[in-house]
């Protein structure tokens, strides 16, 4: 039985995507595989009123509650193993981990960051790659490191930055290719697990 755990800070679409790939693509008669839980650090996280009204587990680690970054790690990884995920699924996180959070989930923990990596880690990506004139953006599913929005891109998504773009509208047009490209990057890890 292969869990998924998805973590969000927010809005949750990428989530909601995974979780409606997940039926449409029938992975639990395919891999065993589901959409075990959703935690965020924020309670007011919007997808998590949606994950709940679809019957997935929820939980809130609120990052608030701790002095330190490995604290907070900790308890986030004590919830997280109550189901032995076999992949931990960063949508929208936005929260850096810690080193022993990233080792311990090493080879199940991947992320996706709105950019074409490896250009325009951290935030703020869009109108970044407005202001520096870029022709193209888009957005990337990678291994998670403990060197933030770097491991190994397991897809990527391309399009186009159009003469008067604001970062809003830049934005919407790449969230549309992540709700393609992050549930195809995991049916793909989901098929190659023994
Ligand atoms: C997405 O665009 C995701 O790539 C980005 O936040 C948005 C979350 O939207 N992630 C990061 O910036 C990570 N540093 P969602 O909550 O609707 O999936």
């Amino acid at each position: 039985n292969k869990n998924i755990v998805i973590l969000i800070s927010g809005g949750g679409s990428n989530m909601a995507a995974i979780v409606q790939a997940s039926r449409a693509r029938q992975w639990p008669a395919r891999f065993g595989a589901k959409v075990a839980a959703v935690f965020s650090n924020k309670a007011t996280a919007q997808g998590l009123v949606w994950a709940a009204g679809e019957g997935i587990p929820t939980g809130v680690v609120d990052h608030r509650q701790f002095a330190q970054r490995e604290a907070f790690d900790a308890a986030l990884m004590a919830q997280i193993d109550v189901h032995s995920p076999a992949l931990v699924v960063l949508a929208g996180f936005m929260r850096i981990l810690t080193p022993g959070f990233v080792q311990h989930y090493q080879n199940r923990l991947i992320n996706i960051h709105p950019s074409l990596l490896p250009a325009f880690t951290g935030l703020n990506t869009h109108q970044r790659a407005i202001d520096m004139g870029c022709r193209f953006a888009g957005a990337t599913v990678h291994r998670v490191t403990s060197e933030l929005d770097h491991g190994a891109i397991l897809d990527q998504a391309v399009v186009p930055v159009l003469p008067g773009d604001t970062a809003e509208a830049l934005a919407g047009r790449v969230l549309t290719q992540e709700h393609i490209i992050y549930p195809r990057a995991v049916e793909r890890l989901l098929a190659a697990m023994p």
